[in-house]
């Protein structure tokens, strides 16, 4: 491990999206390509920290010099980052899927005579950064959430704050025309108990290596 401001420090970091399954060959997914987890994993493992990163399925090549974990869905993720613990910093950028199929089939779906298509029944999953940040005396001492918005970006990562129970929020605007969903580029605003700070908007390896100098700044005041 490299020499560095969080040495001996041991970071879990989730990112890309999350399969849940209709049938063997369909699912339902979202547009995270995983960049933005990825580089703030690679952040965090340049600045010495031991890095276990949990991915679910993305194009991108592992990182080197950490951990690296395959997912696909979320009961999955959560299970993998629990097996994590402890751990001094969790970073949440994984894009999960807030529902699961309850009636995937284990056989592919067959079109029906009739032609109508078959329902899709959803459950909720769990929820992976607001069990970490209840975890009693295994919780991470920084939980660190993302929040993706396409409308009232601040409003509602606040209440994505308050409601998830995490320590820092960053939240950033995935609308359409943002470009953030794939794209190198992010707009974020990190939220502390101290206040909201609007960052410009900076390629991912950039808002990456902020949030990972001010992880190490925080927890190095706070053994
Ligand atoms: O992967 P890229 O293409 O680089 O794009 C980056 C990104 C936009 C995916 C990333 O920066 C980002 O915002 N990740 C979080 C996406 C998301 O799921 O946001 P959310 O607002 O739905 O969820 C809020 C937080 O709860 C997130 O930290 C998420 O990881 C977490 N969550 C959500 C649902 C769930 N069931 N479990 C969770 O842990």
């Amino acid at each position: 491990l490299a020499a560095g401001p969080l040495k001996g420090i041991k970071a879990l970091v989730t990112s890309g999206p999350t399969y849940e399954p209709i049938d063997p060959v369909r699912f339902i997914g979202n547009r995270s390509s995983g960049k933005q987890g990825h580089a703030i994993a690679a952040a965090l493992a340049r600045l010495g920290a031991d890095v276990t990163l949990i991915t679910g399925p993305v194009k991108l090549p592992d990182p080197a010099n950490m951990r690296v974990i395959h997912v696909e869905t979320a009961r999955e993720m959560l299970g993998t980052a629990l097996g994590c613990l402890p751990v001094d910093v969790a970073v949440c950028a994984a894009a999960v899927a807030d529902w699961t199929v309850s009636n995937a089939s284990k056989e592919k779906r067959k079109k029906d005579a009739s032609g109508q298509p078959p329902p899709i029944e959803l459950a909720a999953n769990p929820d992976i950064l607001a069990t970490l940040s209840e975890k009693g005396s295994a919780r991470p001492r920084l939980v660190v959430g993302f929040a993706a918005e396409t409308e009232k970006l601040l409003e509602h990562a606040r209440a994505k704050f308050v409601r998830k129970g995490c320590d820092w929020i960053v939240a950033n605007d995935v609308s359409p025309h943002s470009g953030t969903f794939g794209g190198d580029f992010n707009t974020v605003h990190l939220l502390t108990q101290g206040g909201a700070e609007e960052w410009p908007r900076i390629s991912k390896t950039d808002v990456a290596e902020r949030l990972a100098w001010k992880i190490a700044d925080t927890l190095k005041g706070h053994p």
